[in-house]
């Protein structure tokens, strides 16, 4: 199945490649840079996953939608689509007087409403939302059995390593980490992720953009090069697609 939100460097595109290359015998899997989670619901159930993101709104978005659909659903039908509303969201989505819901409600409108999903600024496309209404009890359903965990990447990969598990990570990409305005990721976060990752006893799979310095500091493992669309706008030396780099430690 889609996510139900799109979010900067979400795998929509890229999701089908990435499943393509797990491994067959692993009994946990672990999502550890979550995002709009693309690659958690395109895969298939199993029965012990793990989806993590250090954005605490939107782990309080996919919270809301595991354990309180209906409420959920019931605050969204207040909604009108405005652009007075969209600013007013905006000031509002981190106020500490508004309940879990509210703030999940105000959340998932900006995504859905901003350009690029970027929740800056209104986008001038309209969106269906009654039909995103629909989806959320069949993502609701899909998070049952989920464990859903809001922490930094290391404290997950020590919680949840052993032989059996497969982590899937999506870091924020080299050079580009400013895209995610609540939470900072420097040049020592990829080194901690790099050093992190060398003393796993599971199997893991990582994403990055294809450059030097990420294929230097990962030499020593099994790197795959893929090509996709740019959807992010951003200068490579060929400027409509890119190539990303698939990482893997088997
Ligand atoms: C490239 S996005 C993941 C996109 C995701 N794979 C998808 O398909 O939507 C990177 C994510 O890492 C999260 N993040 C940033 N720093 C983190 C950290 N230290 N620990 C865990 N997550 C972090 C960001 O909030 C962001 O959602």
């Amino acid at each position: 199945m889609k996510s139900f939100i799109s979010w900067i460097g979400g795998k929509k595109l890229l999701r089908e490649n990435i499943v393509s290359m797990f491994p067959t015998n692993y009994d946990k899997y672990v999502e550890v840079f979550g995002g709009a989670g693309w690659v958690l619901f395109h895969k298939k159930e199993e029965k012990e996953e793990i989806y993590n993101d250090m954005n605490s709104n939107l782990i309080n978005l996919f919270k809301i939608v595991k354990y309180h659909p209906d409420a959920f659903i019931k605050e969204l039908e207040f909604y009108l689509n405005s652009r007075e509303l969209f600013d007013n969201m905006k000031e509002e989505v981190n106020l500490k007087s508004l309940t879990d819901i509210q703030k999940a409600t105000r959340f998932f409108i900006l995504i859905k409403n901003s350009y690029g999903s970027k929740m800056g600024s209104f986008g001038v496309r309209k969106r269906d939302i009654t039909k995103s209404i629909e989806y959320i009890k069949e993502i609701s359903k899909r998070l049952n059995k989920v464990i859903i965990e809001n922490l930094d990447f290391e404290k997950v990969l020590n919680k949840y390593d052993k032989e059996e598990t497969l982590f899937y990570l999506d870091p924020p990409y080299f050079k580009t980490e400013n895209y995610y305005k609540d939470i900072e990721f420097n040049e020592q976060d990829h080194l901690r992720l790099k050093e992190a990752l060398s003393n796993i006893k599971g199997k893991w799979i990582l994403s990055y953009n294809d450059c030097n310095y990420i294929r230097d500091l990962y030499k020593d493992y099994n790197i795959q090069e893929i090509e996709r669309q740019n959807n992010l706008k951003i200068k490579y030396e060929n400027n409509s697609r890119y190539r990303e780099l698939i990482i893997k430690n088997y």
